[in-house]
């Protein structure tokens, strides 16, 4: 099989970071965001990763830059352009710096036969009620609840299709596989880790901070002294 190529979209402003640059570039545990990803593909194995980029921002080393578009999917399409050759990608968010290698894997290993996409999700430990304004409308059964999060990993031929649709209906998604099931096409959940949060807000980034440099400690002693 032609070995998977990871789409990282970076290219949001993150204005709910209060950042004064792009969220992607924000400085946590003492690198940019991004670099943390692309570590966690290279641990993975995964060795071709396309960026799509804010305006001016360059590609970590050994990576593929593109422009990123006016919404997140536009992003996403402008990076599988750069992987025209795939056969699968692995679409993530930049502003998940706490991608591990052992996630990247579970979801490539999640794309079995017949299945179209595979996506890293938690289960949901909230109770999630649906509410018509602030009137409670229903309980929804938190069993069968998971959020979800990326990698989102996709056979490259049917993203391609789904991301051919109208601008309009790519700016109304919220991620890329709701696309495929909105097309008939099969979309598994891979169980992950709660860890892997999204940082959108200014304490999801202390929190990064808090996860990486214990993640950081732990490796120092795992490599011991010297
Ligand atoms: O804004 P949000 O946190 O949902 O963005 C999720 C990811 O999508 C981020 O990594 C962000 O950089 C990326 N994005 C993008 N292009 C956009 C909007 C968001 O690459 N136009």
């Amino acid at each position: 099989m032609r070995e998977p190529v990871a789409l990282i979209v970076a290219a949001g402003r993150g204005e709910r970071l209060g950042s004064s640059g792009p969220k992607a570039f924000v400085v946590c545990g003492g690198r940019p965001m991004l670099d943390w990803s692309v570590d966690a593909f290279r641990a993975a194995g995964v060795e071709r990763i396309v960026v799509a980029l804010p305006q001016g921002y360059a590609a970590p080393d050994g990576c593929i830059g593109v422009n990123g578009g006016a919404e997140r999917s536009h992003s996403v399409r402008a990076a599988l352009t750069a992987a025209a050759d795939a056969a699968v990608v692995l679409v993530h968010d930049a502003a998940r710096p706490l991608l591990t290698a052992d996630i990247v894997r579970a979801c490539l290993d999640g794309l079995g036969d017949g299945v179209d996409a595979a996506i890293a999700a938690a289960p949901v430990t909230d109770t999630i009620k649906e509410a018509d304004g602030h009137d409670v409308v229903r309980t929804l059964d938190r069993s069968r609840l998971w959020a979800i999060q990326t990698p989102q990993v996709f056979r490259a031929p049917a993203l391609r299709d789904v991301l051919a649709q109208d601008d309009a209906v790519l700016a109304a998604a919220t991620d890329d596989a709701s696309l495929i099931e909105a097309a008939g096409g099969t979309v598994r959940v891979v169980p992950s880790s709660r860890e892997n949060f999204k940082v959108t807000t200014p304490e999801d980034l202390r929190l990064a901070e808090l996860v990486l440099a214990e993640r950081l400690r732990a490796d120092a002693a795992t490599a011991g002294p010297g």
